[in-house]
């Protein structure tokens, strides 16, 4: 009925079909691995309630009042000097804006940067997020292959050559939807490669605090060699989501920009989460609370993976995650993954069939499951059926 009335920049944009499989889930009966939810237990719910006591106590009016662009700046100074511990960045509050979740920073990006038409590399496969957000400013996407170490080499040499892309947006720690992190030499090889092109590079990094294997953190993709890198961060996956809060490190110049940009989009993030998040960071230790997750994850992770072992036929694949949220299975050449899931559903279980992380679906043969949300006996349970369901289709 008002089909004419819509913008072709809606029409052409997908809705998402991860909350239609949602809704088939919301049977009790139905384990799911289809969602992306941090596991509620991971909340510091205590914390957080003394937090927001000792904020109304402390500020007053101000937490309920109009706040600037850039956000709160003791929240702004706590990024900072975590990134400087950690990766030793030369940064400033100038360089940190805090943005309504990564996914609004994805929006901003793509508002500041994206002409129709522009060329834009993505893993192949991507976020379905980041696909929906940029599709809006009409994006082409230039899909590049992943491999168990990381961004295919050859592949991403051939697209720069070809298609000369404006934009780069990578997901390095414990991919979404793979659960794949690319390995050291991996990142070396993507810089040499990327180095002397003219674009920039989009590092969105919502799992990496969460890595629950093999110890120390992997450095970020030409860290302090470029002014060219923009990094995304996220609270949602190491404290909470529901406060919507994240934040891009970047140039100053490219700051500025997308500071406008979010102006016209909400003004600011939520100010009350801003003053609860930085009352919890000052007064607690994150890196504590932070092993306490990757602790869960790792044993639900493990269950997972065993469980894939004991049940699944020899001839499916899947990544074994270390860290993160998910694992990504991959059935034999030419299996049908929506045939799967109707069989899966069937035998009431859910997973996330591999199409919308696609730029083109086609002949779609993977799936993606998440481990954070079941216990371990359930896990065990859910993988079962689902390996049934395997052997039936
Ligand atoms: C890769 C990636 N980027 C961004 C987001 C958005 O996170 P948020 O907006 O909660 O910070 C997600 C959420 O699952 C994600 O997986």
């Amino acid at each position: 009925m008002f089909e004419q009335y819509f913008s072709e920049r809606i029409k052409n944009t997908p809705s998402s079909f991860i909350r239609e499989i949602l809704k088939v889930t919301q049977n009790h009966e139905i384990i799911s691995f289809a969602g992306g939810l941090p596991n509620p237990i991971s909340f510091p719910q205590e914390e957080l309630k003394i937090s927001m006591n000792r904020i109304a106590e402390k500020y007053g009016a101000k937490i309920y009042q109009y706040s600037t662009t850039a956000g709160l700046n003791s929240l702004r100074e706590f990024i900072v000097d975590r990134y400087k511990k950690l990766w030793k960045m030369n940064i400033t509050i100038e360089n940190v804006i805090i943005t309504t979740g990564s996914q609004q920073a994805l929006d901003l990006i793509g508002k500041v940067f994206i002409n129709d038409g522009d060329n834009i590399l993505v893993e192949k496969p991507s976020y379905l997020g980041l696909l929906q957000a940029f599709c809006m400013y009409r994006a082409n996407f230039i899909p590049t292959k992943l491999n168990e170490d990381g961004l295919d080499i050859e592949d991403l040499k051939n697209n720069l050559k070809l298609y000369k892309p404006k934009l780069a947006y990578l997901i390095p720690n414990f991919q979404n939807p793979t659960g794949l992190t690319y390995t050291k030499d991996n990142r070396n090889k993507v810089f040499q490669e990327i180095r002397d092109e003219n674009l920039i590079l989009i590092q969105d990094d919502p799992y990496g605090e969460l890595r629950f294997e093999d110890g120390e953190r992997i450095p970020y993709i030409g860290l302090n060699e470029t002014e060219k890198n923009i990094y995304l961060g996220s609270f949602s996956k190491i404290v909470t989501p529901g406060m919507r809060l994240g934040y891009i490190i970047a140039n100053k110049e490219i700051i500025k920009m997308i500071e406008t940009a979010k102006q016209a989009s909400d003004l600011h993030s939520n100010i009350f989460g801003q003053y609860l998040i930085s009352d919890y960071l000052y007064n607690n230790d994150l890196d504590k609370h932070i092993e306490k997750i990757k602790k869960l994850y790792k044993t639900q992770a493990n269950a997972m993976v065993k469980s894939m072992e004991e049940y699944f036929p020899k001839n499916i694949k899947y990544t074994h995650p270390k860290g993160g949220m998910f694992t990504w299975v991959t059935l034999p050449e030419g299996s049908d993954v929506l045939k799967l899931f109707d069989k899966a559903i069937e035998k009431k279980v859910a997973f996330v069939p591999g199409h919308p992380f696609y730029v083109k679906p086609d002949k779609v043969n993977t799936l993606r499951l998440n481990y954070t949300n079941a216990d371990e006996q359930t896990i065990e349970t859910g993988i079962k059926r689902l390996a049934e369901s395997i052997n039936e289709i």
